[in-house]
This record gives C-alpha cells, sequence and structure tokens, in this order.
C-alpha cells in the first residue's frame, strides 16, 4: 500500500463514527482479550481455586530476597516457598545450603521459567519446582518456609501451618506479615521487610488466647 491510499484509508477510518454496535464489540473485544491474557498466561491452573484464594505473581525484589536469607541464617534442613513464582527464593535458598529446596507454584510456564533458571545456574539437580497447590501439599516434613501472598489468604495459612509444620520450624512473611501472629524477628523497611515466626511460640500464643477466651465465657 502507497503512502496515498494509507491516508485515505486512515481517513476514511477517522470519519467513521462508531456506533453503539462498534463501542459494543470493541469492548467485548478488549474485555476477551484481558481476560485470555488472565487466564492463559497470569493465572493459568487456578480454575480449581477459589477466587478468594487466588494471589497474582509479583517476584520478591533483590532486597526482599536477600532480607528472607538474612531471617534464616544459621538454619539448616527443608525448604518450601509457597507460590514459588519464577523460584528465585528456592534458588537462592538452596545456595545457603537448604535441602531439600522446593517450590510450590501452580502457573505452569512459571514452573518452567523457575527450571530454566535453575538449569542456567546449574543448579537443575538441587532444587525442585513442583506444579501444585499448596493448599494441597503436606508440609510437615519442612522445617523452613517462605510465603510472599496477600493478606487475604494470609489467615487461612496461618490454620494450615500452625497444624502441619514441625515445633522447631521457621516461617517467614514478605511483603504482608501475618495478621494475627507476633513476629520474632523483623528485617528491613518498608515494602522490603520480612517477619519472621518461630513454630514453638506461636504454639504457645495460641494456647494463652484459647485459655483466656475460654476463662472469658465463663
Ligand atoms: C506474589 S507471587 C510470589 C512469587 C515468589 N514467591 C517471589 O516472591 O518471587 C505469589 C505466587 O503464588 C502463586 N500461587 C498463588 N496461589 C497458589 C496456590 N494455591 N498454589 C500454588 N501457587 C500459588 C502465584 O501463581 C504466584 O506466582
Amino acid at each position: 500500500m502507497d503512502d496515498d491510499a494509507l491516508e485515505e484509508t486512515l481517513a476514511q477510518f477517522k470519519e467513521k463514527r462508531l456506533g453503539g454496535w462498534g463501542i459494543l464489540q470493541l469492548t467485548a473485544g478488549t474485555g476477551l482479550a484481558v481476560y485470555a491474557m488472565w487466564a492463559g498466561v497470569l493465572m493459568p491452573g487456578f480454575r480449581r481455586v477459589p477466587l478468594k484464594l487466588q494471589v497474582p505473581y509479583m517476584p520478591a525484589s533483590k532486597r526482599q530476597v536477600g532480607n528472607v536469607m538474612t531471617l534464616l541464617k544459621g538454619r539448616s534442613g527443608g525448604f518450601a516457598d509457597l507460590g514459588s513464582g519464577d523460584g528465585r527464593i528456592v534458588l537462592e535458598a538452596s545456595q545457603q545450603g537448604f535441602s531439600p529446596a522446593v517450590g510450590y507454584e501452580l502457573n505452569p510456564w512459571l514452573v518452567r521459567l523457575a527450571r530454566f533458571y535453575a538449569w542456567r545456574a546449574g543448579q537443575y539437580n538441587t532444587v525442585s519446582y513442583r506444579r501444585e497447590d499448596l493448599w494441597k501439599v503436606d508440609l510437615s516434613g519442612y522445617k523452613n518456609i517462605s510465603v510472599f501472598l496477600a493478606p487475604s489468604v494470609l489467615t487461612l495459612l496461618q490454620e494450615k501451618l500452625l497444624t502441619e509444620l514441625p515445633e522447631d520450624a521457621l516461617i517467614v512473611a514478605g511483603r504482608f506479615p501475618f495478621p494475627n501472629w507476633a513476629p520474632c524477628r523483623i528485617e528491613g523497611e518498608g515494602v522490603d521487610r520480612a517477619w519472621a515466626y518461630h513454630m514453638k511460640a506461636l504454639r504457645k500464643q495460641n494456647q494463652s488466647k484459647n485459655i483466656t477466651s475460654t476463662e472469658h465465657t465463663r
């Protein structure tokens, strides 16, 4: 198409006014494209997860990863990142000596990407990325857990962690703290802040809360 023809087509397009039907088609098309992007790229694999438990992907910054590792310093044993995204926290944990170092992630694209990064770092055999729903995983074998999830799911996750984790487990939360727990340590500032919680202390907190609430109801 030469320049004149292109200009003419553009002029015709500008002159054409969008009617109600045109606007409806444009809106439906845009909505469909946004939905396809959401369902196909950002949240595939989430069909069976209730809407209120769906957390979109947002990778941890270098500082956030560093703060998580600072809070885990001196510890060893199994490590799991619940909702591991592109696997950066698991990779770092493995480099710090945690074994097994496992990431649970529902988005298959992110699981593939995480495996690629692990392969590129020469750590394909020391980390493991599993395409599993974190709510269905048995966490009783892990002494070290990290979570970068939304506040809306943290309350529910508290119950799962209290039920399943061993007494000497340490949980590190990034971006948002657990709503009803008192952290044993905090690292970093602002959005980079991370909170550590020791399971033994949490169970004590929980017990004394239960005792107080039964005393109040008497
Ligand atoms: C905010 S991102 C954090 C990613 C990674 N931990 C990081 O900090 O870089 C949360 C991740 O959790 C995943 N996710 C959300 N709900 C999940 C579930 N029920 N099971 C497994 N992964 C889940 C999302 O796909 C997303 O990649």
